[in-house]
């Protein structure tokens, strides 16, 4: 088979059934000759060659939107290419390397690979996507020294993204991320502290969340009997007293409206004069 006969490709993907499940990897049915090589929540990865593969997705709105994302990034070193799209598969380059979850088991975490994340944060930026952030998990480490990232369908077209790196951060563990923050503080502290401030924030509406749930719940008898200190019309007095500061509050903000409007028109017509001379 041509590497990328793309109608070729179709025609093993036809054999192949992916489908999703919530916050479950996707369950697939291989009729196909494609050897499986991963998969997540959104689609199954097949090996074509030995430079190329094939996700298939189980929603097409996903590849649809993966393949808007890698589009984006095509002129970075950053993506894998693209070769074709089917509607609910996309031919790309393989990604080789080991991936930063794997790689951090036994490796350290040097200033070196820092950059290159900040690099690759950068980039991101860069490219337009709206959520900056990635799981090491789908960062790949290449012989080089630089990154590659698979799974970009999540940084675009998206209603609310966090502010920071969060996913990134939460993925390489408490001590990595304490020394990864370091890194970052050595580079740039404003970046530092705009990252600090942001988890401060975070943590601070997380206990208040925390403490309005387990607030004890309002006795709403006795708030009933509160408002009625809140009531003006039981006593006839300050009903009384009350309707007239309401009515009074209303000529004066009408009268001011009415003088406002005048003095406009007497503007224009001032105006006017003027323009005819
Ligand atoms: N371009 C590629 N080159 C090599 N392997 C890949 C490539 N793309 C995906 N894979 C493999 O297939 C697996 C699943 O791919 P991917 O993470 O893109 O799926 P997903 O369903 O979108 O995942 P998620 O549930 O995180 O959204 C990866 O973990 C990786 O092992
Ligand atoms: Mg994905």
């Amino acid at each position: 088979m041509s590497a990328l006969d793309c109608k070729e490709i179709e025609r093993h993907v036809k054999k192949i059934k992916v489908k999703n499940y919530e916050d479950e990897d996707v369950f697939v049915v291989n009729n196909s000759a494609l050897e499986m090589i991963g998969k997540g929540r959104q689609g199954a990865v097949f090996l074509i060659t030995d430079d190329i593969c094939v996700k298939v997705y189980g929603d097409v709105d996903d590849c649809e939107r993966e393949h808007y994302a890698m589009s984006l990034g095509q002129h970075t070193s950053l993506l894998p290419k693209i070769y074709c799209k089917g509607n609910n598969f996309l031919v790309m380059e393989m990604v080789y390397g080991v991936d930063l979850r794997e790689y951090m088991q036994s490796q350290p975490l040097t200033e070196e690979l820092s950059h290159e994340l900040i690099k690759m944060l950068i980039t991101f930026k860069e490219i337009g996507y709206e959520r900056i952030d990635h799981h090491k998990r789908q960062i790949y480490l290449q012989n080089d020294g630089s990154l590659k990232v698979i799974d970009v369908g999540r940084t675009v077209w998206r209603n609310r993204t966090y502010p920071y790196p969060r996913k990134l951060l939460q993925s390489l563990g408490v001590d990595y991320r304490n020394l990864f923050i370091e890194h970052v503080k050595k580079i740039d502290s404003d970046l530092y502290e705009e990252w600090e401030y942001y988890m401060r924030m975070e943590e601070i509406s997380k206990r208040l969340y925390g403490v309005l749930v387990n607030k004890e719940k309002v006795d709403t008898k006795q708030l009933k009997q509160e408002t009625n200190k809140l009531l003006t019309t039981k006593d006839p007095d300050m009903h009384y007293k009350s309707l007239e500061n309401l009515v009074s509050k209303v000529v004066k903000e009408q009268s001011k409206r009415e003088k406002e409007k005048q003095e406009k028109r007497k503007k224009g017509k001032s105006k006017k004069k003027k323009d005819k001379k």
